[in-house]
């Protein structure tokens, strides 16, 4: 697979960053992925939320969080009373990670040097729109915007400034929740999900 030549780096727009990101080879996630999956949403949204990576669904769609975590996350931000239209949603790391198993394929955590590979992208999604609150879904985007490890279970539902003023909201992955198999911890877990998000409206 040949990757398609970016065009130069100095994207003035959202649409021409998702545009060169297309044909991105910071790192060699693209080899295997199906294309970039780049964010998604308004470029004036006050919040951008971050995930880690794209997953199987997202590899083939195009887009971020439209598969299982994805349908998690929409119904608890319309049950927190966001709109996920007005947010802008996209991932720490822009390439499916995975190990063939079979015909499936299985989700295998980006490392620190994929996510700083990356940052390359997230930073200037960042600039572009100026969001007042970023969210960081899980480690792996607390560590892209953050650039050091923060214990997510403890740190979940408080805010950290960062040196250029941005907030980040710190708090779970939504695929936490559909790892839980039992019923009554799920639930109580997608209740603590849905109080953040509360938090995060009020917040932006
Ligand atoms: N998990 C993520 O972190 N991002 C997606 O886009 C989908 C699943």
């Amino acid at each position: 697979k040949q990757p398609v030549e970016a065009p130069e780096d100095d994207a003035s727009t959202i649409p021409e960053l998702r545009e060169a990101a297309k044909g991105c080879r910071r790192c060699p996630l693209w080899r295997d992925a199906t294309q970039t999956v780049f964010g998604e949403g308004p470029d004036n949204a006050k919040v951008i939320f971050v995930g880690e990576q794209p997953g199987d669904q997202e590899d083939l769609a195009g887009k971020p969080f439209v598969g299982p975590a994805g349908k998690v996350f929409d119904a608890i931000l319309d049950d927190a009373g966001v709109d996920r239209q007005k947010v802008y949603v996209t991932n720490a790391v822009k390439h499916f990670k995975f190990e063939p198993r079979g015909k499936r394929r299985i989700h295998s955590k980006p490392n620190s040097g994929e996510i700083q590979a990356c940052r390359w992208w997230i930073d200037q999604e960042f600039e572009l729109i100026k969001p007042n609150l970023a969210v960081a879904l899980g480690a792996t985007a607390a560590m892209s915007l953050l650039g050091k490890a923060i214990p997510v279970t403890k740190m979940r539902g408080q805010v950290i400034e960062r040196e250029d003023g941005l907030r980040v909201f710190i708090t779970i992955h939504p695929s936490f929740i559909l790892r839980i198999r039992e019923p009554a911890d799920k639930e109580a877990e997608r209740e603590r999900f849905l109080q953040d998000m509360k938090l995060v409206k009020r917040l932006m």
